[in-house]
């Protein structure tokens, strides 16, 4: 472990000289004149005065060496369609894009909101607002009309792109009506909205707002859009994110600091080199999909496979089966994909010529060890466990082969990654806990290049979310719990806050009851993560009525229980659906009038309840028992 150690030692020690150096992975059309200014703690500046462009650095700067090699291989299973893009191709369908935003009057700093499914032109439409200087904020397709409309509100699009439909299990998800509500729903209306015609669903356009882009894009293929180059710290994008409160944050991401952190983290981290071909599972509405399915992979001169499809269709093999087809070198996904694989036939695991896949990475969620050691051993390929957050933007905790090869341990994400200066820290004193002491994975600041700047117009709620959590110590919470064992290795152990974590799916659980809470018969909910042998955690809601004698009339428990996951639905998607709401008469709470979320979540798991000293009323656990 010492070639780690040391690294890791100099990124924290000798941060400017370290990153001073990492940073000539990219182009900087002007040098920067400083690494780090962190004279406003927590905000971190990095290469300052430095001007650079992602997608300059994703698409032109490889054009010369690698036109005419793959950059974007698309695979649907959905649609039965494969596409490779050479960086050429790319590069001409980017400017296509960028062009058409152009004309329609983005320019530097507008935002852009792009909601649609895994299409290459999701990908497109991201570089084309990065290559103009203007914000994107990709929402995920599997949100609905009411996470979309907060979006919306917040980001103030000058315009949307989406499409008629994505597709799942062969079927096609209509987008459109649902971006129609969102937008009839939010205070903010965008200028235009343009929209990739799949032929999947039939869709209404509103005159003098909607365009369809088959047209526009034929008129600007040819187009070549100048890059805007960009001071390093200026935003590049927003992607939301669910923290407690109802509103999801904004995190907003920089350009230079993102671009060296990606381009690094592709060769320590992903073992990557110019070339090599990675896949990333991940839907490209999630930061993983922003990180690792576009720019990472583009910024290091490797193709990238997007892929529009579930693991499990047209069979168990449809991964091996891309794999072996593109000569897949690394592969990303989600445990929660590898445990429903798991459920299938081993020998789909060996169907399939895997020579060039040095290595799987795994993140989103808790990576059980018998999934990890299983699938370890079934392809005889080491699997790595890595941990991070939408707010990091790539890893916080992993092993590195590309620093050095170093045994990983089924459980355990390993270790901090460069650039990290992490801490586990006792909540209560504020200090940093000993070996196997459980406490809050914590950053000491600044954070690395990369990570969030702030929070989307709210420099104030960044500082108070994240920076706010131990006595007497700015520092950066994660809000998970952690602990590092004797031999250095990290083991995370949960969140300390209300969000759960469904199928690798990030949730608040406060905006789901939100939405349970529209429901015109429901006083108050609890909604909580219950662990699941498949997903990890599933969403399980308790309501208590306005008028509880409702539930006396027959079959009004089922009808009230569906009309409540439709309207989760409707407004927060199918995602955040509870696998069961449940009707109780009260809710256990503190005499403060705080909901009793762990004792419900024990309960729910079958587990002893705990210190129930603060309960107002005993009954009403009980009642939570009764209703299970
Ligand atoms: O609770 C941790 C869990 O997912 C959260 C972050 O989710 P998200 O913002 O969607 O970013 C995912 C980026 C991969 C974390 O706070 N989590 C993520 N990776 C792991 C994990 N929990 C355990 N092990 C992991 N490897």
């Amino acid at each position: 472990m010492q070639k780690v150690r040391e690294f890791h030692r100099q990124s924290i020690q000798d941060r400017e000289a370290f990153w001073a150096h990492e940073a000539q992975r990219i182009h900087w059309e002007t040098p920067f004149t400083q690494v780090l200014d962190y004279s406003r703690p927590p905000f971190a500046r990095w290469f300052v005065g430095g001007k650079t462009n992602l997608c300059y650095n994703a698409v032109d700067r490889w054009l010369d060496t690698q036109g005419d090699q793959p950059a974007l291989i698309w695979v649907s299973t959905e649609v039965d369609q494969e596409i490779v893009y050479t960086r050429a191709d790319l590069s001409r369908e980017v400017n296509a894009a960028a062009a058409t935003l152009q004309e329609l009057g983005v320019v530097q700093g507008d935002r852009v909101l792009i909601y649609l499914p895994m299409i290459p032109q999701a990908a497109f439409f991201m570089l084309a607002c990065a290559r103009l200087g203007a914000i994107h904020s990709v929402v995920f397709g599997g949100f609905a009309a009411h996470n979309l409309a907060q979006r919306i509100d917040d980001a103030q699009p000058r315009v949307i792109v989406s499409t008629d439909a994505g597709s799942r299990g062969g079927r096609p998800i209509a987008y459109k009506p649902l971006l129609d509500q969102a937008i009839a729903q939010s205070s903010h209306a965008p200028e235009r909205v343009v929209l990739v015609n799949r032929g999947l669903a039939p869709m209404d356009l509103t005159a003098g707002r909607d365009l369809d882009y088959a047209p526009l894009r034929a008129r600007h293929l040819d187009a070549l859009v100048p890059v805007v180059w960009l001071e390093s710290n200026e935003p590049s994008y927003i992607l939301y994110t669910s923290g407690t409160t109802g509103n999801p944050k904004g995190v907003q991401r920089d350009v230079g600091g993102y671009a060296v952190a990606l381009c690094a983290s592709m060769e320590y981290i992903y073992g990557g080199k110019p070339g090599d071909v990675y896949f990333s599972s991940s839907d490209v509405g999630w930061v993983v999909g922003h990180s690792y399915v576009v720019y990472g992979p583009l910024l290091n001169g490797q193709a990238t496979v997007m892929y529009e499809g579930t693991p499990v269709r047209p069979d168990a093999a449809i991964l091996w089966r891309i794999i072996e087809t593109y000569r897949v070198n690394a592969l990303f996904s989600a445990p929660t994909a590898i445990r429903v694989l798991k459920k299938h036939d081993p020998a789909l695991l060996h169907r399939h010529d895997l020579s060039s896949l040095d290595r799987i990475y795994l993140a989103g969620e808790p990576l059980d060890e018998l999934t990890g050691q299983w699938l370890s051993e079934a392809l005889g390929k080491p699997v790595i466990d890595n941990y991070w957050q939408t707010e990091t933007g790539w890893p916080i905790l992993s092993a590195q082969p590309g620093v050095e090869e170093v045994p990983t341990r089924f459980g355990s994400p390993s270790f901090p990654v460069y650039g990290y200066d992490a801490r586990v820290i006792d909540e209560a004193t504020g200090q940093d806990c000993g070996p196997n002491q459980k406490g809050v994975v914590a950053i000491e600041p600044p954070l690395p290049p990369g990570a969030m700047s702030t929070i989307w117009g709210n420099d104030e709620r960044f500082v108070r979310t994240y920076f706010q959590s131990f006595p007497g110590r700015l520092c950066y919470s994660t809000s998970d719990w952690g602990l590092v064992d004797d031999d250095g290795y990290w083991y995370i152990l949960g969140r300390t806050d209300d969000v759960i974590n469904v199928a690798g799916h990030r949730l608040g659980t406060r905006e789901i009851e939100e939405s349970v809470n529209t429901h015109p018969a429901v006083a108050e909910s609890a909604v909580v993560g219950v662990a699941d042998q498949l997903k990890g955690q599933e969403a399980m809601a308790f309501a208590v009525l306005r008028n509880p004698a409702v539930l006396d009339e027959s079959g009004a428990r089922d009808r009230l229980e569906a009309e409540i996951k439709r309207v989760i639905e409707q407004r927060n998607g199918a995602v955040a659906r509870p696998a069961r709401i449940l009707f109780v008469n009260s809710l256990p709470k503190t005499r403060s009038g705080k909901v009793l979320r762990r004792a419900i979540v024990a309960l729910c798991e079958g587990r002893d309840p705990g210190d129930l000293t603060t309960i107002e009323d005993p009954g009403a656990l009980d009642q939570i028992r009764d209703a299970l």
